[in-house]
């Protein structure tokens, strides 16, 4: 059986489309896969109580409890390496990455990022989008390589951009496309 391990920092909605997909669409019969564990940097991340609910292992490394940024990226690649991943989907998870940790999961470390790749990499893609005059926004499945919001594409969702649009109304419309391509990314690449 493959295992899933997603790692999160908040309310972890795609993580959730996630394992409902794979629930739904009977990854353990047709893919051999399962989601093994949810794990986050944040004891408050809400979607922690939804993994719970599924029955699924969950876990919290509070990296403010860590000194260096290798020091937390060693402790969580641990607790992750528990799971005998074969892959590790961020979903949400806002930490920046070391090489080292990504190099330890080369080939195997998935992301969602809330814009049409390679334009605004980093945080606030949606106000950026808005300031640009982009007409259209969108999301992004990638490979994680060392480099922030890099590496090859596996998937992207385009939406519009609307006259009257703020941060917030284009990132929920983002999210939905979020909760369909990442889903079916995941799926892909498992298969
Ligand atoms: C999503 O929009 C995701 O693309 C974004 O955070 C949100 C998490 O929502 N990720 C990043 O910005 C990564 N740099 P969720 O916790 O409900 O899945």
């Amino acid at each position: 059986m493959k295992n899933i391990v997603i790692l999160i920092s908040g309310s972890g909605s795609n993580m959730a489309a996630i394992v409902r997909a794979a629930e739904q669409e009977h990854w353990a019969t047709r893919l051999n896969a399962r989601v093994a564990a949810v794990l986050s940097n944040r004891a408050d991340a809400k979607g922690l109580l939804f993994a719970q609910e599924q029955g699924i292992a969950t876990g919290v490394l509070d990296h403010k409890a860590f000194a260096s940024r290798d020091a937390f990226d060693a402790a969580m690649r641990q607790e992750i390496d528990r799971f005998s991943p074969d892959l590790v989907v961020l979903a949400g998870f806002m930490r920046i990455l070391t090489p080292g940790f990504v190099a330890h999961y080369a080939g195997k470390l998935l992301n969602i990022h809330p814009s049409l790749l390679p334009a605004f990499p980093g945080l606030h893609t949606h106000q950026r989008a808005i300031d640009a005059g982009c007409r259209f926004a969108g999301a992004t499945v990638h490979q994680v390589t060392a480099e922030l919001d890099h590496g090859e594409i596996l998937a992207q969702a385009v939406v519009p951009v609307l006259p009257d649009d703020t941060a917030e109304t284009l990132a929920a419309r983002v999210l939905t496309q979020e909760h369909l391509i990442y889903p079916r990314a995941v799926a892909q690449w498992l298969a």
